[in-house]
């Protein structure tokens, strides 16, 4: 009995030793160590059937061996880990200085950035500078300082995602970009010629509404400014980035921030037919915001708007469903 232990054991360790990969080992494992009849098992099963004064010496010599090819098989494991990783490197070496032309596809600016660039560069030639704000903001920047008071209906209409969170209690996902005409303000001094892209949070969604979107602000502030300056700077810009027969007309309407305050729509083809599109809410900037951030609103005045960039991107395109810009369907994407 103490000899066949002895063998099994010598020629366990041999296939061990050999085993050229894991699955090789695995089987041996199995032959030796398996539930039903694993060779180890059947000796130490073998024992108590032995004579009494046998039992002891061939018990301990099971034993050992027992513990002899478990350390084999797991050394083995090690070894065949360390070659399967030195071959891995080897094998899935990248060379990232290798030309990827003509191999794979190139990836470009989705279409509400691509829109966002050219808003700075056509802005930037009307001498507007671009000014970069957060999506999270305090109740004071995107509210009380735009004058909404903090019963204000007008907040109703934003109402958002408000943050739980004790340390950032009173903080929004920013409702609009009117944000940044304050943030600007407080640093900068007058005159100001600034337009602001950025992502916006509301609670609608649908067909032309998201929770998530964008929205350009612009505003100007210098001295004896007019809705005339807004509307020439609006319809240059808007010629350059939509269309050179846009037209523009104001109707009445209400945001705490300006007064008065207007809602613009443009004149532009849709399949074939002019339509007047509403485009975005614009204004005079009320008095009490420059008072706000420390301006004196009997030296300076001027005018504020902010455009959806989605929905010009889509009076743009022609796209009739929102959420196709958000969706990562290439399909749509490289259409642009
Ligand atoms: N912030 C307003 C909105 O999101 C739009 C607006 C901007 C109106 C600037 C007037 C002046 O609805």
């Amino acid at each position: 009995m103490l000899q066949q232990i002895d063998e099994l054991e010598k020629s366990a360790l041999k296939k061990i030793s050999s085993a050229e990969n894991e699955e090789i080992l695995k089987a041996i494992e199995l032959e030796y160590f398996g539930r039903k009849s694993g060779k180890i098992g059947e000796i130490l099963k073998a024992i108590p059937t032995l004579e009494p004064k046998e039992r002891g010496a061939v018990g301990k010599a099971a034993n050992i061996a027992k513990k002899n090819v478990e350390a084999g098989i797991a050394d083995r494991y090690f070894v065949l880990e360390e070659e399967k990783m030195a071959n891995l490197e080897i094998s899935e070496k990248i060379d990232v200085t290798e030309p990827s032309i003509g191999k794979t596809e190139k990836g470009k600016r989705h279409p509400l950035s691509v829109f966002m660039l050219e808003c700075e560069h056509v802005f930037g030639k009307l001498g507007f500078e671009v000014a970069e704000g957060f999506e999270i903001e305090d109740d004071f920047h995107n509210f009380e300082a735009l004058n909404f008071t903090p019963d204000h209906p007008a907040r109703e209409m934003q109402d958002t995602f408000f943050i739980e969170n004790e340390e950032l209690k009173g903080y929004v996902l920013r409702t609009q970009t009117s944000d940044m005409q304050i943030r600007f303000m407080e640093e900068n001094k007058p005159p100001y010629r600034i337009i602001s892209p950025g992502k916006v949070y509301r609670k609608d969604s649908d067909a032309t509404h998201s929770p998530m979107f964008h929205q350009i602000e612009c505003l100007m502030i210098d001295k004896n400014i007019s809705l005339a300056n807004l509307r020439f700077i609006l319809l240059t810009a808007l010629r350059e980035l939509i269309s050179p027969d846009v037209d523009l007309r104001f109707r009445l309407s209400y945001f705490p921030f300006v007064e008065p305050g207007l809602e613009v729509d443009a004149l532009l083809k849709v399949d074939g037919k002019e339509k007047w599109l509403e485009i975005g809410g614009a204004g005079m900037v009320h008095p009490n915001v420059l008072k706000n951030v420390n301006v004196d609103p009997d030296i300076w005045n001027g005018f504020a708007f902010g455009f959806g960039i989605e929905r010009m991107v889509m009076i743009k395109y022609g796209v009739k469903d929102l959420r196709a810009f958000f969706e990562n369907d290439l399909r749509f994407l490289k259409q642009f």
